[in-house]
């Protein structure tokens, strides 16, 4: 039987992209070497310091076609306003969720043991949900424009563009993973001021909610929904919401559960045409970039996602153990869980976990 070969476009971008994609990708030859397979990376370069030696272009004008061939991508990070505007760096990720197809976006935040909520008196698993964010329409098509620019008279729009079949196939997924977990959706509205877009999405859960009875369904408007999360974050199992309200309640939800360094995400193409992505939720963090202090974990489990959806669960479910451990332990941790550990260390230690 021919070995298991996986090709992966290994894009660390910029400031701690660059770290913590070194660490998935020893943690990723770790468990492959462990599981019999083989985990063929092929470095991209590009990001701001590649922009600087290619006209301001942070990729080249063809680098969908050269990701195309990739079984996945495992990306880092994106970003440094010192150098280049963000709307120009961050225009390739954009472009890579919605030409690949990339409907879906997956964040879970899980309350693990051995880490700390900055809500009180929350345990372990208080917090268990994931937030599935519509990844290519909505707010983010980049449909608009601005004229006059800086005078006066200046006029930008940025129109949102939610269709009807792109928000059934994200509530469809949603309840399907309901069904898995603990059979509870919650949709992300505001249709009380949205009222076409929201009253659109609001209609499509009314349509599709009586397939899945067992799925228990509602909605809640973005502003009490964000109050919820700190409020009764145990409330939530699976939470649907468009592509910017997906955005900002992640973040949210990266710092209950104790660290944006914890966040993983996976931008996924569910019919398999085109490569699926992978990447921490959090940025390049310019503040802490070069420090070598950069937490890794979202990275690692990043890599556990796209395992998972190659097929190689036994591998990813051994990256996840290691990581509850290192956590669990507590000994080897980065300043952003209140811990002196560099970055190399947190990859050395759950290396080590692996198996254990
Ligand atoms: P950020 O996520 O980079 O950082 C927010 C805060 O969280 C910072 O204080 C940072 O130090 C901390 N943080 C983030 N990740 C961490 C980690 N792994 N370990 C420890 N601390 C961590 O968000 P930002 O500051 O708003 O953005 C910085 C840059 O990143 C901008 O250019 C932004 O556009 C870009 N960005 C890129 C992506 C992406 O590539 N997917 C995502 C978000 C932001
Ligand atoms: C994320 C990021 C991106 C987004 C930005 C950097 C374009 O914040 O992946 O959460 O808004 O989707
Ligand atoms: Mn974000």
């Amino acid at each position: 039987m021919a070995a298991r070969r996986y090709r992966i476009a290994l894009y660390p971008g910029d400031g701690i992209g660059t770290d913590v994609t070194a660490e998935a990708a020893r943690v990723l030859a770790g468990v492959s070497r462990r599981h019999g397979f083989f985990v063929d990376t092929t470095a991209v370069p590009w990001g701001c310091l590649w922009a600087r030696e290619h006209g301001g272009h942070p990729v080249p004008a063809d680098f969908l076609e050269h990701l195309r061939p990739f079984d996945a991508i495992f990306l880092g990070a994106l970003g440094m306003p010192a150098m280049l505007p963000d709307h120009v760096t961050l225009a390739p990720l954009i472009r890579m969720r919605q030409e690949f197809r990339q409907y879906v976006c997956l964040r879970p935040a899980v309350l693990m043991p051995g880490t700390e909520s900055p809500l009180a008196d929350r345990k372990p698993g208080d917090v268990d949900m994931v937030i599935v964010r519509e990844n290519s329409e909505g707010e983010y098509t980049g449909a608009g424009g601005c004229t006059h620019a800086g005078s006066p008279e200046e006029i930008s729009v940025q129109v949102a563009v939610h269709t009807r079949r792109g928000v059934e196939r994200i509530l469809r997924y949603g309840f399907e993973l309901a069904r898995r977990r603990r059979q509870c959706l919650t949709m992300a509205t505001k249709s009380n001021a949205l009222n076409h877009s929201m009253v659109m999405w609001d209609r499509i859960l009314d349509a599709v909610r009586g397939d899945y009875p067992d799925v228990q369904a509602g909605k809640v408007h973005i502003d009490a929904l964000a109050m919820l999360f700190v409020r009764t974050p145990e409330a939530f199992d699976v939470v649907v919401a468009s592509n910017l309200f997906g955005d900002i309640l992640s973040d949210l939800a990266g710092a209950l559960v104790g660290s944006l360094g914890l966040a993983p995400s996976a931008n996924i193409n569910p019919d398999r045409d085109c490569p699926s992505l992978f990447e921490p939720v959090h940025g390049s963090a310019p503040d802490i970039a070069g420090q070598g202090v950069a937490n890794p974990i979202a990275a690692i489990r990043s890599a556990a996602m796209m395992l998972d959806f190659l097929g190689e669960t036994d591998a990813a479910r051994e990256i996840e153990r290691a990581v509850a451990d290192n956590l669990r332990h507590g000994s080897v941790r980065t300043p952003d869980l209140a811990g002196t550990a560099t970055t190399v260390q947190v990859g050395n230690d759950i290396l080590q976990r692996l198996s254990d």
